[in-house]
């Protein structure tokens, strides 16, 4: 994981270079967010999943710095006043609060067409098609049937009584969806055919809904000091999570559980995919 951040990191650095002219403050919003911080854990699934079929690893770290593109936009967004109106991310102001809300709407919007630009690249990888499908891979898995769409569910989710099944839909969508993507864009990237994929999708789908239900566990009993940002604001805001719908106790059990169903769907493969083992045994295990 840290040497994933530190690459990132790295990626960010380098592409987010501060011009000389009028733009700068976009660019030193965009920097603010996206370098120095965050568990990397899109990135690091994308880079997982591609050293599976033996991708190569700048085209896989290019692909995953897109991924982390597209989630660091979505937590500028999120945090914005008019959504969860947070304060601190990642340990740092949260970009409304250190650079102003207009300037951190459009630091989201460039982190989100930085992601495409980023994938539809030739020097992500040399084949059209393979940059195509992982276009429309993360423009599926970002939009209204994906994370926008969650997360307008998850505004409704404060007002309206969901029941489970809804409740795990609007997970899936507003987090499960990028997390599947990124495995996705691992294995597009390895050439891997559709019916060559059923495994790898089984497992992120049910991490994905892991990983959320871990990051409504830490709202709740989390540190803030760890964690980064502030923390028991669901209940607050009236939210509906598995928390809210089945307590703490049978959240934890339901998170260990996918966390297991995530892992038997590797079954086909070896020691190679030990990886991705230990990414989901971290996704409910975290602090942070
Ligand atoms: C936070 O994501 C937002 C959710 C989708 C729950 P992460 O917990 O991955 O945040 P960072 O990237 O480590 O800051
Ligand atoms: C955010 O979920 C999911 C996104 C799509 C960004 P949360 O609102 O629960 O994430 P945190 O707790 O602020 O990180
Ligand atoms: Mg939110
Ligand atoms: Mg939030
Ligand atoms: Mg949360």
């Amino acid at each position: 994981m840290a040497g994933v951040a530190a690459a990132i990191d790295k990626q960010f650095d380098l592409i987010l270079t501060v011009p000389d002219d009028a733009r700068a403050q976009l660019y030193e919003t965009m920097r603010h967010s996206a370098i120095g911080g965050g568990k990397r854990l899109r990135p690091l699934l994308v880079m997982a999943t591609a050293r599976l079929f033996n991708v190569e690893e700048n085209c896989a770290l290019r692909a995953a710095t897109a991924l982390e593109a597209l989630h660091v936009y979505s937590l500028i967004h999120d945090d914005l006043p008019c959504m969860d109106d947070d304060e601190m991310r990642r340990g740092k102001p949260t970009a409304h609060k250190a650079f102003g809300e207009a300037q951190a709407v459009l630091a989201g919007d460039a982190l989100h067409a930085l992601a495409f630009e980023l994938l539809a690249d030739e020097k992500t990888h040399r084949d059209p098609f393979v940059r195509a499908e992982m276009v429309a891979c993360l423009a599926k898995a970002a939009g209204s049937s994906g994370m926008a769409g969650g997360q307008m569910m998850d505004l409704v989710a404060e007002t309206t009584t969901f029941d489970l099944q809804t409740v795990t839909r609007l997970q899936q969508l507003k987090t499960g969806a990028l997390i599947s993507a990124c495995v996705e864009i691992g294995a597009i990237l390895g050439r891997v055919a559709l019916d060559g994929r059923t495994g790898l999708r089984g497992y992120a789908h049910d991490l994905g809904l892991a990983f959320q239900i871990a990051d409504d566990i830490l709202d709740v009993e989390g540190d803030e000091a760890l964690a980064g940002k502030a923390l028991q604001k669901d209940e607050a805001a009236g939210k509906q999570t598995f928390l809210s719908l089945m307590g703490l106790e049978r959240a934890k059990d339901q998170a260990q559980m996918l966390v297991d169903q995530a892992k038997s769907h590797l079954k086909g493969y070896g020691e190679e995919a030990n990886l991705l083992r230990a990414i989901a045994e971290f996704t409910v295990q975290r602090d942070r």
